[in-house]
């Protein structure tokens, strides 16, 4: 890579509580720590590649009248990434260096999340333990919708959005070692699911399983709307929101399918691999993919993370 472009995806890595984190964290930990918290914030919660911008589609209509025209712009505009600051460190070297005109949240993102017009919706992938303060001590109660995925297809689809989003570089073989030992970006992926399933009975958390939407679709809508306290007006409504997060449409949805960034990574060979972040959006697609001494692996490791907690992904 050109030397310029070296410190675009990350710096080095941090352990925080066990949590695999970007190096740059450390200098924002505060910022997070202290954040203005909101009730009547909507913050979607999750480990990377579990459904999180199917889910924040979702929370966004329901909470925007269902505004399709709205929808069009950038889904990290209107419902921003909180993490991205720390995630990808564009001050360095593509605000002055590049042609890429970033957006305002992906140049300060805790900034943007803090001045964003209330009611704001926020995304992040940080467990519960490092929400901000506000949140963990009660203090403040905004709802928090957490989705989570069974960790095999997580897996696969985390290593593919690595490679084409993080310039990771390794082989498939290589990922799952490093996913295994909790060694990527906001691993392990159990210390995730589990510390927010065992806020699961605070009355403003929900818990989603990917699994779910992809089997009724419908039926985890109307969980939402309830727990919004939102609704649908009619059934040509509902018809028309269910087609609007299909898969298919999702996949050509450049408000949603991060096309902007790939043809960037790619224009500046940022990365060496063709593909799309809506890849498949498949129950059960890692089995054509991880090799069963993995699976065998991370079977027994999530047994004895999940020990005593009900929580099952299958
Ligand atoms: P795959 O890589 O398995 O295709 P996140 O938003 O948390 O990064 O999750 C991305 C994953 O959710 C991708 O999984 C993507 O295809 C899938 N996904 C997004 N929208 C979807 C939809 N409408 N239907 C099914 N899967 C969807």
């Amino acid at each position: 890579l050109d030397k310029k472009w070296v410190n675009t995806f990350r710096k080095g890595y941090v352990s925080v509580k066990g949590v695999t984190l970007p190096l740059r964290y450390k200098d924002l930990a505060e910022d997070i720590e202290n954040l203005e918290v909101y009730d009547d914030d909507v913050w979607v919660c999750s480990f990377p590649k579990t459904g999180t911008t199917w889910t924040q589609e979702i929370v966004w209509l329901l909470c925007n009248n269902l505004d399709y025209e709205g929808a069009k712009e950038n889904i990290g505009s209107r419902f921003p990434f909180l993490d991205f600051s720390f995630l990808f460190d564009y001050r360095d070297n593509m605000i002055k260096n590049s042609e890429f005109q970033p957006l305002d949240f992906q140049i300060d993102s805790l900034k943007y999340v803090a001045e964003l017009k209330r009611p704001r919706l926020i995304k992040t992938h940080l467990p519960y333990f490092l929400l901000p303060r506000q949140i963990r001590e009660g203090i403040k109660k905004p709802k928090i919708i957490y989705v989570f995925r069974n960790p095999k297809d997580t897996c696969n689809s985390y290593y593919h959005h690595s490679l084409l989003l993080e310039g990771f570089t390794g082989s498939l073989e290589e990922f799952c070692k490093l996913f295994l030992e909790g060694k990527v970006p906001f691993g392990p992926y159990w210390t995730n699911v589990i510390s927010f399933w065992e806020n699961r009975n605070k009355s403003n958390i929900l818990i989603l399983r990917f699994e779910d939407l992809k089997r009724d679709l419908r039926k985890v809508v109307e969980t939402v709307c309830t727990f919004l306290k939102k609704s649908i007006p009619n059934e040509e409504q509902m018809k028309k929101f269910l087609e609007h997060l299909s898969f298919e449409k999702m996949k050509t949805n450049t408000s949603l399918n991060y096309e902007d960034v790939v043809a960037f990574n790619k224009k500046f060979d940022l990365i060496q691999f063709e593909g799309s972040f809506m890849r498949g959006g498949k129950v059960g697609g890692y089995k054509e993919a991880l090799s069963q001494e993995f699976l065998n692996k991370l079977d027994s490791l999530i047994k004895k993370a999940t020990e005593g907690t009900a929580i099952s992904f299958d």
